[in-house]
């Protein structure tokens, strides 16, 4: 850190203790961004589900584009024709003008989920940081321990304005219950995710949606990871993540009394928007209460027309491609169960978490999974706790069944070189 002095040199500034405090919590993430090549990379090239850093080719299975349409070519294709139309930009803030593509989106998603209305804004921090506190006014937050970063970020923001900020243990509805008992002031808002990003397993909706509605509370969902993968049951359906992909609510069989859904378009819909379900009174007062509505830059075209064509291909033929996607994880899922190796993961969706047995290894397994063409997300202490430091595999319709089993090959060869932890007895769902 410098600062300027008069004779144009920089000058060293003494390091404030606050920086040192912060670096310190985040060491072992910042010891692996400058040591491992799986963290920060640059990608040179894809092709298909492959990526190349430098000289390696890698299958990549950090991909959160989990329906592969991201390449798929009926959605590249219909692209350049809205582009014609609408330019790359609309430049215009939402509050000031949207073109017709928000509405039909919405409209779309909407009719989807089988919700009230549904409000689209660029990202889900967005939606957090702007509805959390406007939801939670001067009221109390309940915000799930482990909830997302983001969701975070937005009962930090809903505190600075004057609501009072409550953790209730991991997924844990009696926990909750017991903190609703004690009182605090209303609104009352309950945040927790509802496909969880690490262990890959869904929230019991139905427990907290109780809750909500027993204690006067409104239920906030975030489901970036579900929505796009599981939805609806039924007798119709290709695979047990259900049909359509419109969510955790759906797949839980939970209707949205007391419940605001969030969900991004990121991951499964490969694209930059997400939207936040709710009833139309609430979207009209966010368009004037909610800053980025106000004030910041929309989605691209680009990124709109990508939601919409893959709304109308979700439709056609989503659900051969979830039946896919559930064919391929499990396949992932059964080999580790082969190897006698603990995942988090009982649902069978396909965020595949693999802790180590000591967390030290992560760099050196980082390497092996790298050097031997396989692509991952490293979980290193903070952004999981040290006794659940490895690695998340992502699985997406576009990795080939060749990319699977070069996989499950590369992870039977690291438990001869590392130790992972052992299966524990639970059962799978899907
Ligand atoms: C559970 C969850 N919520 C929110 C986000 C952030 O989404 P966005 O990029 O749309 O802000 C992520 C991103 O990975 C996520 O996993």
């Amino acid at each position: 850190m410098t600062a300027r002095v008069s004779s144009g040199q920089a000058a060293v500034m003494p390091r404030p203790a606050w920086i040192d405090k912060w670096l310190g919590a985040c060491k072992d993430l910042a010891d692996l961004e400058r040591s491992n090549p799986m963290t920060d990379a640059v990608v040179d090239e894809i092709d298909g589900r492959m990526i190349r850093i430098g000289d390696q080719w890698l299958a990549d299975f950090a991909s959160c584009n989990y329906l592969g349409f991201d390449l798929e070519r009926e959605i590249i294709d219909a692209i350049p024709a809205y582009l014609d139309r609408w330019g790359t930009h609309p430049s215009w803030s939402r509050l000031l003008g949207s073109p017709v593509l928000y509405p039909q989106l919405e409209e779309r998603l909407t009719q989807l989920l089988g919700a009230d209305d549904t409000l689209v804004l660029p990202t889900i921090t967005l939606i957090h940081t702007s509805v959390i506190p406007v939801l939670a006014g001067s009221g109390t937050v309940y915000v799930d321990r482990r909830a997302h970063k983001t969701i975070y970020e937005g009962c930090e923001l809903a505190a600075a304005h004057g609501a009072t900020v409550k953790r209730f243990a991991f997924e844990d509805a009696d926990d909750l219950e017991r903190l609703l008992k004690e009182g605090g002031p209303s609104p009352r808002l309950i945040c927790l995710d509802g496909v969880n990003s690490m262990t890959g397993n869904a929230v019991d909706v139905p427990a907290f949606a109780e809750l909500a509605r027993a204690y006067g509370a409104l239920l906030y969902v975030d489901d970036a990871h579900g929505f796009g993968v599981i939805g609806e049951r039924g007798d119709e359906e290709t695979s047990p993540y259900g049909s359509r992909g419109n969510g955790v609510v759906r797949y839980a069989g939970e209707s949205y009394d007391h419940v605001i859904f969030v969900a991004g378009l990121s991951k499964a819909y490969s694209s930059l928007g997400a939207f936040i379900a709710c009833p139309s009174e609430l979207k009209r007062l966010l368009k004037t209460a909610a800053p980025p509505y106000l004030y910041s830059g929309p989605s691209p075209i680009a990124s709109l027309a990508t939601a919409l064509v893959g709304l109308e291909v979700n439709e056609r033929r989503g659900d051969e491609v979830r039946a896919d996607l559930w064919r391929k994880t499990s396949r992932v899922l059964d080999s580790l169960d082969a190897l006698g190796v603990h995942t988090p993961n009982r649902s069978g969706f396909p965020i595949v978490e693999v802790p180590l047995a000591r967390h030290e290894d992560i760099d050196a397994v980082g390497r092996f999974l790298f050097d031997n063409g396989i692509y991952v997300t490293l979980a290193a202490y903070p952004l999981v706790p040290r006794k659940e430091v490895g690695f998340r595999i992502q699985i997406t319709a576009a990795n080939t069944d060749a990319e699977i089993a070069q996989l499950v090959d590369v992870l039977h060869r690291l438990t001869n070189g590392f130790d992972l932890q052992p299966a524990r007895d639970e059962r799978r769902a899907a």
